[in-house]
């Protein structure tokens, strides 16, 4: 039996958890039509396999039809999602996991233009910041039908064969009645915190009527909004207290802070650069105020910081979401004493933001999560050993190094720098998001272990490869920023990585021209800011830096309006000419009409870059399927067999940027996905 406190089962009324490791309710944004279907399934299932103890699935689920979901998520208002979450249940509990979900209404934070177009409902007209709904404010049949929804969808959960019921009510209708910033009601239901807490506990005394005293039924609250004017830490422990002596509840899972907007969701759901676990101690007080059942998680991605959260006894069972979509098999890693294998979490969001855009949530370095159906988490062995050849130690060639060596394969990859990282080296070089080294230091260190032969400052030219007589080889070799992008003057522009790796010094008063959208703008601008510059960011586009998302522009913005940068949004850079000793910039619009000119000492442009393909051509004419990839079978998962060339002697294929300029994600799934078959 071991002694280490996360392994520790832990015991909830009747049900026994095998450990103290939860994955928290979220929805990755993967139902078909509402429904948990196959792909839904699969992906809880990977968890189960992986030992957590407890898997909380939606995230949000809807109890009615006014709360269409805002990315996607399980309609549990419909009767038909039972037999998708009864096969989910069944199927985790094969695995030893207990399985529980989120139930809730968004109230205002949704949107009346999903769904079935009906007005979006909440206990003022006060609109969310975020999803910007002017709510209609509830009446009182509204309360007395949402009450029976709540205890409708909690009825198909028990139904299901689901361990419990969590409620949401931090950002959503039932906390939107608790707090005095969104409900203006009248009595019984507005006013004082009795009445405020009136309509939440009538929803769990409706939920027990339905499913009895039996049922596991707990609440995932924020107990200080910290917001002027909302429940403050008093507030929010009055209202834990009359939560557990309710008898309603089992369990508490505590959240401190607001969801509003995407600064308060950030403070709530923390990234990069941002601290570790910042509402432990608070979940801490909470438990030690109640003695009562206490989850909590945000951002606690280590296992080190999980143990210490059980074993100071700050909470009972402790959420490692994120870390759960890095790497499902967290627990087991634990307990073969494997940590230092845990593909670790690097904050980067990126399963977060892409929700909020309409996407499904990924990981930035784990391609196989929400692929579960074609991409594995676990890589078989091959049947024979081959010898591969890598072009390229970035993200995309590391990854494709690290899986080819699972498959038992001979690998050789020549990197021409004298370390491995590529752009990540790049985006480390800001303090904030140095984390994302992790995601080359860990692949660096399995290949290690596999055996992988690296060999850095090793330029790599066609007769390098050859030499190696591989049986496939990958062009891996990225790109370089392109900036050649304006109709005069492109020789007196320098590049966004020019200033964020330091080759250039930043200018007095500088232009960002930005058409890309992505980090590298942002990054470029903080540098040239913190030294003390005056700078401007241009884009042509609607909106600046649109492929930089809702939580990860944040920690910029928080930069960035400290240090005086301002933002010029629908206007193209067409020329740069010298003028004296400044740089005279010819701006236009795609609207039309417009030409005008100003004057900078320096101009950036961000542009994305252009990839270094030159090997990959000379190659090519020498391999076996002539660089061509069948998308299909790449789509599908399976090997790739095309052969116009039958008297080549290797497969070619290039991955990453050295195809287009694309993003780390996109990099570490070319990888996965080519050398799982290889
Ligand atoms: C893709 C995604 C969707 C989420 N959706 C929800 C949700 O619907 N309801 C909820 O209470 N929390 C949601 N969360 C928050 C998580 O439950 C968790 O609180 C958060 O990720 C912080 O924990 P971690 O640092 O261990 O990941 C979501 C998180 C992610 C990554
Ligand atoms: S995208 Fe980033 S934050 Fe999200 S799970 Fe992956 S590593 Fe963690």
């Amino acid at each position: 039996m071991s002694t280490d406190p996360l392994l520790q089962p832990y015991t909830l009324k009747h049900l026994t958890l095998r450990n103290r490791i939860i994955v928290t309710s979220h929805e990755p944004a993967y139902p078909e039509d509402g429904m948990p279907t196959e792909r839904y399934r699969a992906y809880h299932v990977e968890r189960a396999k992986g030992g957590v103890a407890l898997t909380m699935t939606a995230g949000s689920a809807a109890v009615s039809l006014d709360s269409p979901p805002v990315f996607n998520n399980v309609l549990a208002y419909k009767d038909e999602v039972v037999p998708w979450l009864k096969d989910l249940v069944d199927e985790c509990h094969e695995h030893g996991a207990a399985v529980m979900i989120q139930l809730t209404h968004l109230g205002r934070r949704t949107r009346w233009d999903k769904g079935d177009w009906l007005p979006v409902i909440a206990p003022s007209h006060e609109r969310e910041a975020a999803h910007r709904a002017f709510p209609k404010k509830m009446e009182d049949w509204d309360i007395s039908r949402v009450i029976k929804d709540f205890a409708d969808a909690a009825e198909r959960m028990k139904a299901a064969g689901m361990d419990g019921i969590e409620l949401e009510a931090y950002g959503h209708l039932l906390d939107q009645f608790a707090s005095p910033l969104t409900n203006t009601l009248d009595e019984p239901y507005g006013g004082s915190l009795d009445n405020r807490m009136r309509f939440m506990l009538e929803v769990l005394g409706a939920i027990r009527e339905r499913v009895g005293h039996q049922f596991i039924v707990g609440i995932r609250y924020t107990a200080d909004e910290a917001l002027p004017g909302g429940n403050g830490k008093a507030e929010g422990f009055e209202m834990t207290k009359r939560l557990k002596d309710s008898g309603l509840i089992d369990f508490l899972n505590v959240i401190r802070g607001h969801i509003d907007t995407d600064a308060g969701l950030t403070d709530v759901i923390p990234i990069q650069g941002m601290a570790s676990a910042p509402h432990l101690d608070f979940a801490g007080e909470i438990r030690a105020a109640t003695a009562f059942p206490t989850f909590h998680a945000a951002r606690i991605p280590d296992v080190a910081t999980a143990r210490h959260a059980i074993a100071t006894g700050k909470v009972d069972m402790v959420g490692m979401t994120r870390a759960h979509m890095t790497d499902p098999h967290l627990v087991r890693k634990i307990i073969e004493k494997r940590e230092e294998d845990i593909r670790p979490c690097v904050g980067a969001n990126y399963c977060l933001d892409r929700i909020y855009q309409g996407g499904a949530a990924f990981c930035i370095h784990n391609a196989a999560t929400g692929r579960e159906l074609t991409m594995p988490h676990v890589i078989p062995k091959s049947a024979t050993r081959r010898k591969i050849v890598i072009v390229g130690a970035g993200p995309a060639g590391l990854e494709a190094a690290r899986v080819a060596a699972e498959r038992g394969h001979a690998v050789t990859v020549f990197e021409a720098a004298s370390s491995a990282g590529g752009q990540i080296r790049l985006t480390a070089q800001s303090k904030r998001r140095q984390e994302m080294l992790s995601i080359i230091a860990w692949r660096v260190a399995q290949c290690e272990k596999l055996g992988v032969d690296l060999r850095y400052n090793a330029w790599a030219d066609a007769a390098a490869v050859l030499a190696e007589l591989p049986d496939v080889v990958l062009v891996a070799t990225g790109g370089l920023p392109h900036t050649d992008v304006l109709t005069a003057g492109n020789d007196l522009v320098v590049s966004s990585w020019d200033i964020i790796a330091g080759d250039v010094k930043p200018g007095a008063n500088v232009l960002v021209y930005d058409d890309a959208g992505d980090h590298a703008a942002l990054q470029a601008a903080e540098v040239i800011a913190a030294s003390g510059a005056k700078v401007e960011i241009m884009t042509p586009d609607r909106s600046f830096a649109p492929e930089v998302m809702a939580m990860n522009l944040v920690p910029y913005m928080r930069s960035l309006q400290k240090l005086d940068a301002t933002f010029t949004v629908t206007y193209r850079l067409e020329e740069v000419h010298r003028d004296g000793n400044q740089l005279k910039a010819v701006i236009g619009s795609d609207y039309g009409g417009v030409r005008k000119e100003r004057r900078y000492d320096q101009v950036v442009v961000n542009h994305g870059t252009i990839p270094l393909d030159e090997l990959y051509f000379e190659l090519k004419p020498l391999s076996r399927n002539l660089g061509a990839v069948s998308q299909a079978d790449l789509i599908a998962g399976r090997p790739q067999s095309l052969a116009e060339n039958p008297d080549g002697a290797f497969q070619l294929f290039r991955i990453g940027d050295a195809v287009a300029a694309r993003n780390t994600h996109a990099a570490i799934y070319d990888g996965l996905r080519y050398a799982k078959d290889f």
